[in-house]
């Protein structure tokens, strides 16, 4: 299926709180050179914007086919669970690799530290060309470092960043990673998100505790030179990875609001409030409906979608249907992520196992927010299908 990728960068004004609201959407600017279509055809825009730093940033226009991938190599970088001697194991079309202890013929001093966080990091291959992205980075820097280093991450290699969504258990290591790599990562390295709202300050305020849920230091984003890139539709990112851009809610699923978001922007942090959708920013502070929230996805030549949903907060189903519908790629062989099924009633992850069941990929592999019942259930539902993964695995897809 040939695929339009066209770029429509929106210079913002400098980043102030009066910058005007960019225009993102296709039937505002569909005469351009946007591509718009309803059901299953592709609405395929990259919108680039430096958000607070003082350049914007234009993406690259590609046209051309959906780029079909020789390998995709997932690894977990954080999650919460490591279990050092689980043995690694070859699947049709899988090859599922534990770390262990990350052992030398040095005394160990440091193993990999697992957190209620997400990071991963994908290498994908096309003939001799290979990309490195970087989706999430866990809840703390210290993290993230600590397994990066031990998993042999070249922080120079890495062509982009994407940010999932704004919680700290997403976006805690991300700084401290940018600041402690000064210097050998590549300039304007692109950061992925999926809007404005990924940007505003949180509040925890499910249970059991309520508290901050963090913010995004902006300005330590620009001084990092890294070019915040905003898909707010599906967008190809290093001609590799897709992003979904927001998610739409079409299925069953119900999002859940575990935080909220203050509007407003103060000293290099916080959202602008006129970045934001109206229903975003109805009030000072507004329940989070995600609205943000991207997957990321993969093209594994003959096989279909690789498709990391990151925490699902607007339903693991909804996510990979978007994925379906951006991208026009009917078939979906691997789901990875944290499905977020945790505060459901078990009714409502049996039918969250049902609808993956029909979707029928060849593996589904839950991380992070996915919750207990999910994997006893999809274990009796769909054994063959379910993979474990954890802090440190990886997982080779080849067609
Ligand atoms: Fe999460």
């Amino acid at each position: 299926m040939a695929i339009d990728y066209t770029s429509a960068p929106i210079a913002l004004s400098q980043g102030g709180p009066q910058a005007p609201r960019p225009q993102f959407f296709c039937d505002e600017v569909g005469r351009r050179e946007f591509v718009c279509g309803g059901g299953a055809s592709v609405l395929s825009v990259i919108l680039a914007t430096l958000l607070g730093g003082s350049k914007p940033v234009r993406a690259e226009a590609v046209t051309g086919s959906l780029p079909e991938l020789d390998r995709v190599a997932v690894r977990i970088v954080i999650d919460s669970y490591q279990f050092a001697v689980a043995p690694s194991r070859k699947l049709p079309n899988l090859d599922v690799q534990h770390f262990g202890w990350g052992l030398s013929d040095k005394p160990p001093r440091r193993t990999l530290v697992s957190e209620f966080g997400l990071a991963m990091q994908v290498e994908s291959r096309r003939g001799d060309e290979t990309r490195n992205i970087l989706v999430d980075f866990g809840f703390t820097p210290e993290a993230l470092l600590n397994n990066a280093n031990l998993l042999g991450i070249d922080p120079a290699a890495i062509d982009a960043l994407v940010l999932s969504h704004g919680h700290q258990d997403h976006f805690g290591g991300l700084v401290g990673f940018l600041q402690a790599h000064s210097g050998k990562l590549k300039p304007k390295l692109p950061l992925f998100v999926g809007g404005e709202g990924c940007f505003c300050a949180r509040e925890w305020t499910a249970p059991p505790v309520r508290g901050s849920f963090g913010v995004i230091d902006r300005k330590a984003l620009e001084a990092a030179d890294v070019a915040v890139t905003v898909a707010e539709r599906p967008a190809l990112i290093v001609d590799h990875a897709m992003v979904t851009g927001q998610i739409g809610q079409k299925t069953f699923e119900k999002v859940l609001s575990p935080s909220a978001m203050t509007i407003g922007f103060d000293r290099g942090v916080g959202c602008y409030p006129e970045r934001l959708s109206e229903a975003e920013r109805g009030a000072p502070v507004v329940p989070d409906q995600f609205q943000h929230e991207i997957a990321t996805a993969f093209n594994l030549k003959g096989r279909g979608l690789v498709v990391l949903t990151s925490c699902s907060h607007r339903g693991v189903v909804n996510a990979i249907r978007q994925a379906q519908a951006a991208f026009g790629v009917e078939r979906i062989h691997v789901v990875i992520g944290g499905f977020h099924l945790a505060p459901y009633q078990e009714d409502y992850v049996r039918d969250t196992v049902k609808a993956l069941q029909e979707i029928d990929p060849t593996y589904v592999i839950p991380l992070h927010c996915t919750g207990e019942p999910f994997y006893e259930i999809a274990r009796a539902a769909m054994p063959t299908k379910l993979v474990r993964a954890y802090t440190g695995t990886r997982l080779v897809f080849e067609p």
